[in-house]
This record gives structure tokens, sequence and C-alpha cells, in this order.
């Protein structure tokens, strides 16, 4: 192919992309008169569900608004995103529903942006007391290796030993933190949690437990289990998901070159287990039948998370044509067939993603997080806008 017919095709998908993102910005501005000063979560029967900050999802309704202010520098998202990062400061003051790993999701989308984008040092300070919360999820363990617990409290006997997939994309948090204050424990924390992930929740095959016990008093590992899966030994895939962009992210923040290997191989994993229209069910070891769910989510961390790994290839490395053509092919299902583009009552941007199948919650809806990784993917590939996760001049 010629080198004009190359770019002619560069600039067709990006009108496309661009079109996209402008039926995200207007939607959004609908959007925020509907919310007002509450946060969608999830949808039912096609409405957003509205909470009030107390949710692990309310950072990406923040990251959805900055992202439409960095894109636009429509003062309007600009207010509506500071208005957010206010909501958050109330929250940690209060320590509302933080009981928790998923403190990173929550403050590098919010506070973590705003510092990113404005410089605005109190939201930094913010982000930073946030990395500090989220370091009181480290557990020590007797055989030295500790591990930051998923969820409740360290006297929670069922609940004490249990490490997450999720987690890989809270680390960002926490090297941040490191970066910015000079003290390497939020980082060596970060790189255990990533280093102990990598060794038992990723298996052999490069698919994934979703999460993993350890008896918490003595590091021993115990086993793989599901939360949202559909079984223990499965693969959700939205962890998968998870482990491709988290890994990503944490190779770019440590050059340890196992996690950039741990990121493409969970990325080949993913993209070769991929049904016709290359947007993922939602387990892959769920039972295809006409009425199996997708998840749109997944496919759309995916896609922002490939456009991450991309970024650490040499334009040698043999994986890079193809992860380069699995990005445009799912963008372009997901953009056709699960976006609700020309949908001017659409509140979601993204159909057909699900929350929590086995557990009856939204198994065929709008996700918030779909929604932002969507966007965020769109805005990498239209306009090197890489989200909230690490400053800007890093590499
Ligand atoms: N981190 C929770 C989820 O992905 O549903």
């Amino acid at each position: 192919m010629s080198t004009e017919g190359v770019q002619t095709i560069d600039i067709q998908l990006n009108q496309r992309y661009t079109q996209a993102i402008e039926d995200i910005l207007a939607k959004t501005l609908m959007n925020m008169d509907k919310f007002g000063a509450q946060f969608p979560h999830i949808s039912l029967d096609g409405k957003y569900q509205l909470n009030d900050n107390d949710d692990w999802t309310n950072g990406f309704w923040s990251g959805i608004l900055w992202l439409c202010y960095e894109y636009s520098q429509d003062e309007r998202y600009r207010q509506a995103a500071e208005a957010t990062v206010a909501s958050f400061r109330e929250r940690l003051q209060q320590k509302k529903v933080l009981d928790h790993h998923d403190i990173g999701f929550l403050y590098s989308l919010s506070a973590k942006a705003q510092w990113i984008i404005t410089g605005d040092e109190q939201s930094r300070e913010l982000a930073l007391a946030a990395a500090d919360h989220l370091l009181t999820r480290w557990r020590n363990t007797s055989d030295g290796s500790g591990y930051i617990q998923a969820w409740g409290a360290q006297n929670n006997e069922q609940e004490a030993g249990r490490i997450i997939i999720d987690c890989l994309l809270n680390l960002p948090l926490l090297y941040w933190a490191s970066e910015q204050t000079g003290d390497p424990k939020y980082r060596d924390i970060a790189e255990n949690q990533a280093e102990k992930t990598r060794r038992y929740i990723v298996r052999g095959d490069d698919s994934s437990y979703h999460t993993f016990f350890f008896n918490p008093e003595t590091g021993v590992p115990i086993g793989g289990a599901t939360h949202q899966g559909y079984s223990n030994g499965s693969t959700w895939t939205r962890g998968q998901a998870w482990g491709v962009y988290g890994f990503a992210l944490s190779y770019r923040y440590t050059g340890n070159a196992a996690f950039l290997d741990t990121a493409k191989r969970m990325a080949r994993y993913f993209l070769a287990h991929l049904p016709e229209d290359s947007v993922a069910y939602w387990d892959f070891n769920a039972p295809v039948t006409a009425s199996t769910y997708r998840d749109s989510s997944a496919s759309a961390i995916v896609a922002a998370g490939l456009a991450e790994l991309i970024s650490h290839l040499e334009d040698a490395d043999p994986d890079r044509l193809y992860f380069e053509k699995m990005l445009a092919t799912s963008m372009d299902s997901l953009m056709n067939r699960y976006a609700t583009i020309g949908d001017d009552t659409a509140e979601g941007l993204l159909k057909h993603g699900s929350y929590y199948v086995h557990g009856g919650l939204s198994p065929d809806d709008y996700m918030i997080w779909g929604d932002y990784y969507y966007l965020e993917a769109l805005m990498r590939l239209a306009r090197g806008i890489p989200g909230y996760w690490y400053e800007r001049n890093t590499k």
C-alpha cells in the first residue's frame, strides 16, 4: 500500500473517532444536567442508577468530565469535574465507603486528573492523601511478603487473605505518590503487589484467576477463587482486561520487563478468545449460547490498555502490528455495534456491559467504567490524551 493510502485510512479513522467523541461531548452535557451532584454507576432499564459518591465507580464520571474538558476546553466540563473533586475531598475526610482497594480508581481520575491538567496543588495533596489511605490496605505477613487486601476489615476472617486482579489499576496512584514525594514506600508496595498478582493470579496459559487467597498470618498461598466470574477456575473477561492494562502501567512505572511480557501474554489470550464480532463475552469459560451476555466494558478496558501497551513496543516488535490491528478492529465493533452514537436520548455510551452475572446485577447494561475506558481509548487514538494514570512527561 502506498504511503498516501495509509494516510487516507488514518484520516478516515481519525474522523470516525472524532465523530464518536463529539457525540459523547453532547451526551455528557445532557447527563451533567440530569445527574446534578450525583454519580452514575450502572444502568437499570436504560437509565443510570445514581449514587452519592459512595461506590467504587464514582471516579469514572470525574474522568469522563476531565477528558471532555481536555478535549474541548469547555469550562462547563471543568466546573462539573471540579465539583466532583470537592465531593471526593469530603469523602476522604469522612472516610466514606473507603474500606477497599479501589482508592486508585476513585482518586486517579478525579483529584490526580485535576492536578495533571491544571497543576492545582490542593488536588495533588488530596491525591497523595488518598495514596496514604490506600496504604492502609497493606497487610504484613510473617513470611515478609505482604499484600494489599481487596475488601473488608483486617479482622474479617473471610476476606482478610484476598487479593484481586482489579487492584492493578489502583497501583498507579501509589507509583505516582513515590514519584511526587521521593518516598519509595508507595512504589515498593505497588511493585510487590504487581509481582504477587503476576505470580499467583496469572496462570501458565496466560489466563487469570479473578482473586487469590493467602494465609493472612503466614502469607502462604492458598488458591484462586472468583468473585464475579463463571467459576473459580474460569477466566472472567474483565479480570483479564484489568491485567492487560494494569501490567502495562506497572511496566511504565517500574521498567520491569516481566510486567510488559505479562501484559502482552494476557492481551494475546484475550484477543485470541474473542467471538466473531471482537467484543468479549462476560467470561471466557461461560458456555456460549444465543443468550450469553457480553461485557463490552472488558473490551473497552482492553482497547485503552492496548493503546498503552503499544506505546511501549518498538516498531520492530513482532506483536505490535497484531495489537494495532486488533485495537482498530475492537474499536470498530464497539463504535458500530455497541455504542449509542446517534441516539441522542441515551445516557450511556456503550451498551451490553455486564457487572455481576451470577449475582444477578446488571448483566446487560451501561457500566460507567465501560463508558470511561471507551472514551479514554477514543481520546488516546484521536488526540493522544492518555487518561490520568500517570504524568504526561513520563515514558
Ligand atoms: N472492579 C470491579 C469490577 O470490575 O467489577
